[in-house]
């Protein structure tokens, strides 16, 4: 059953999360002797991040036993000012000295399709052994939600949201809008304002056992009404489609919880 819980401001959202994250990561080592964990993109997550290398929080978990992984990423270099990994390795990575060999990067500076295939087999190597309906099981996929109901960088209307057999796929994002499709099908032509990206397929997010959305933000409201409720016109918002085992667990800020609050 999915939990939602809701937290008075961005820092006591934020420990919230980190706790979470600390007790899965606790019982995975404890469990399995190591931690997979598909990190989020976005702004949000940055302070989570920071406050997980803090002296404070990062004796917490033994860095040498984490698997990194991402849930999506922008199609471009690794020292790209958009790229996932770079915000990840800026806030966190470097500080808990992660070791070389379990950061599992998605390659955004390969071709997309090559990159989202290359993935899909590192993911299903690395966790040999660990899958849930022929799907590679990570121990913790964190996620953010978009005020448009995206997640990772599975966006309203795509088609990627229609994969069943692959964990990851190449996709294209357009503003306003995306007109992505799996990296076997006929990419959109990017044209201006497009940009490329690798994501987890719904599947793959869902065999997760543990999947966290940390949303903030007035802006997310209305949309996270739409999501928790249900009820709204239109198809399922990606957001809603991640159903995991025993649910997802929904970390918000009470900004962005307001209108669950008033009702509309
Ligand atoms: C990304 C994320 C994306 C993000 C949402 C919310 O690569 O940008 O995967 O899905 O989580 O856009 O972003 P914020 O938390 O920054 O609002």
């Amino acid at each position: 059953m999915r939990s939602v819980a809701v937290l008075p401001d961005r820092t006591s959202l934020t420990r919230a999360v980190a706790d979470r994250i600390v007790a899965v990561a606790e019982e995975a080592i404890r469990e399995r002797g190591r931690f997979t964990w598909a990190l989020s993109g976005g702004r949000t997550p940055s302070e989570l991040y920071m406050l997980l290398a803090s002296p404070e929080w990062s004796k917490r978990i033994d860095w040498s036993r984490v698997h990194f992984f991402w849930g999506d990423e922008r199609c471009v270099p690794p020292d790209h000012r958009d790229s996932n990994y770079r915000m990840a390795s800026d806030t966190l990575l470097s500080a808990v000295h992660a070791p070389p060999e379990n950061v599992h990067r998605m390659r955004g500076e390969l071709e997309p399709g090559e990159a989202a295939s290359r993935y899909d087999r590192e993911l299903r190597q690395t966790l040999e052994g660990e899958l849930r309906n022929t799907f590679p099981r990570l121990d913790l996929v964190l996620l953010g939600m978009g005020a448009d109901g995206h997640t990772a960088s599975l966006f309203p209307g795509s088609l990627a949201l229609t994969e069943r057999e692959r964990a990851v796929v190449a996709t294209t994002v357009l503003v306003g809008g995306e007109m992505g499709a799996p990296a076997s099908g006929v990419l959109a032509r990017p044209g201006a304002g497009a940009n490329q990206r690798l994501t987890l397929t719904l599947p793959m997010i869902s065999a997760a056992r543990t999947v966290v959305f940390l949303v903030a933000g007035a802006d997310k409201a209305s949309r996270l009404l739409d999501v928790l409720s249900g009820q709204h016109p239109g198809p399922p918002y990606p957001a809603e489609l991640v159903r995991p085992e025993g649910g997802a667990q929904w970390f918000v800020d009470r900004a962005a919880h307001a209108k669950v609050d008033s009702g509309r």
